[in-house]
């Protein structure tokens, strides 16, 4: 494996007059090469878990290990795990701040050390990767389309080379159009590198066709996990949650008793049904 968290308590301004408590007990396990899905409503301890992930944050109970460093262990290298698990932030186009979109992917490379071919191969590799054209390489980061400037953003985490790479709300706040393009990309990117892949989302329909199983979280504790085909079956305990099931789920539970979670899946079981029928 090569993420897991045990048994992880997180506590923001521990013995503060602000103490907030956001995360309880959750035991999670991530496999190399796998493709994880964390959905759960704003506010469920998401971020905050995922920022563990590369020892961001740190436990203040339990204990999260990474590519085998215990990250709370005084004498684990913590500029290599996040070297290793590249955690793309929500809206991380905030984070643009280069004069050029290729200064901008470059930077991480740079920073740790990559001569200077190596970082032009890994910018390109990377901006190849999101699907990001050589030809806006040399544009200020703030000329491009939201779209653009996501892909960017993900292209300058790629750019490190990472094993793992996370990304937290990846489309949040673009139109459907660009939401299934970065989808698409981060698929195709799994499917390609075989790297593995974390994908946080506060919504069902997003991720139900790309990720292999599925935590969801509640209240800073894992409520439920499973493929999304188990998960997404719970509809009614997910509503409890304030998660919304795809509508496709919904109908197909009620009319055939069936668990799908996306439109695909469900014109091959109605197809089937008419083919033997
Ligand atoms: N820096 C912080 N200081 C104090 N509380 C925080 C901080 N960041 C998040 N929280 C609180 O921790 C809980 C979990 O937040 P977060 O991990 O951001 O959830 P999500 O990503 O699922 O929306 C929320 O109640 C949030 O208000
Ligand atoms: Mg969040």
């Amino acid at each position: 494996m090569i993420i897991q968290a045990q048994n992880v308590s997180y506590i923001y301004s521990e013995g503060g007059p602000f103490e907030k408590g956001a995360l309880k007990d959750v035991s999670m396990t991530v496999e190399s090469g796998a493709f994880i899905g964390i959905i759960g409503h704003t506010g469920s301890g998401k971020s905050t878990l995922v920022q563990h992930f590369n020892g961001l944050l740190r436990p203040t109970g339990g204990k999260v290990i990474v590519c085998g460093a215990d990250t709370l262990d005084k004498k684990a290298d913590l500029k290599t795990v996040r070297a290793k698990v590249g955690l793309v932030f929500q809206y991380p186009e905030h984070q643009l701040f280069a004069e050029t979109v290729y200064k901008d992917i470059a930077f991480a490379p740079g920073n740790m050390g990559f001569s200077a071919d190596e970082t032009d191969a890994a910018v390109r590799e990377s901006a190849a990767l999101v699907g990001l054209s050589e030809t806006l390489f040399e544009k200020s980061p703030f000329e491009l389309s939201g779209g653009q400037k996501r892909r960017a953003a993900i292209a300058g985490v790629l750019a490190m080379r990472p094993q793992v790479l996370v990304l937290d709300e990846p489309t949040a706040g673009l139109d459907p159009r660009g939401r299934e393009d970065i989808l698409s990309q981060i698929k195709r990117l799994h499917a390609e590198t075989g790297m593995t892949v974390i994908l946080v989302s506060h919504g069902m329909e997003d991720i139900a066709n790309c990720v292999d199983y599925l935590y969801v979280m509640d209240h800073g504790t894992i409520a439920m996990q499973g493929t999304p085909a188990e998960v997404y079956s719970r509809y009614e305990r997910l509503e409890q949650m304030g998660l919304t099931a795809p509508q496709v789920t919904r109908l197909m539970k009620q009319r055939y008793g069936v668990d799908v979670c996306t439109v695909e899946q469900a014109k091959d079981y109605i197809l089937g049904v008419l083919r033997r029928a």
